[in-house]
């Protein structure tokens, strides 16, 4: 595990200033670019809940990692999409962001009640995200396992709005 998340921490990238002025953008590329930093960053978030039933990616960021973790525990993946995606819909939450806001919709009878989740997602940043797949997870009978995350932002106290669900997080920043 140390050199697994010496080498996530390596291939991190922060840009300032993107998208926009005064926001510092985390970028995962380099290191889902990377074959042992793809590995590394499987095996370490997967560790958040060895026992869980399933992984639920968020999009988009956390499509390429939730289908990786979830292979890593011979469970399947379900895809939180935004808004207008899916032709079938389980459910539909709307959370805020720092301008406007943004809807997220869970995939009909795709998750089994009482199934162990994994959400998994890149950032933490104010939670808004997170908060919102967890509640469509709940929102189906199932539970919500942990949110792994590569990347916590903690100055913006996303933790606090996941009702007390585990948060595995790799790093903080
Ligand atoms: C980013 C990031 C997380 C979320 C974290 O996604 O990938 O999902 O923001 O922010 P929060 O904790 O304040 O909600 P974004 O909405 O930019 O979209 P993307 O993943 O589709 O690029
Ligand atoms: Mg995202």
């Amino acid at each position: 595990p140390a050199a697994d998340l010496e080498r996530v921490t390596g291939l991190l990238r922060d840009v300032p200033d993107f998208p926009s002025p005064g926001i510092r953008f985390w970028d995962l590329s380099a290191l889902l670019a990377d074959g042992g930093g793809l590995a590394a960053t499987t095996r370490l978030l997967a560790s958040a809940a060895d026992d869980a039933d399933v992984v639920v990616g968020i999009e988009a960021r956390g499509f390429l990692l939730g289908a990786a973790v979830a292979h890593a525990l011979g469970v399947g993946v379900v895809a939180v999409r935004k808004q207008g995606k899916l032709p079938m819909v389980a459910a539909t939450r709307s959370y805020d962001l720092e301008y406007g806001s943004a809807t997220l919709e869970l995939p009909a009878e795709v998750l089994r009640p009482g199934a162990r989740a994994l959400l998994v997602d890149d950032v933490l940043a104010t939670g808004g995200t997170a908060a919102a797949a967890a509640e469509l997870v709940e929102g189906a009978g199932a539970q919500v396992a942990a949110v792994a995350v590569v990347l916590e932002l903690p100055a913006l106290h996303g933790r606090e709005r996941l009702d007390g669900h585990p948060v595995h997080a790799l790093l903080a920043r």
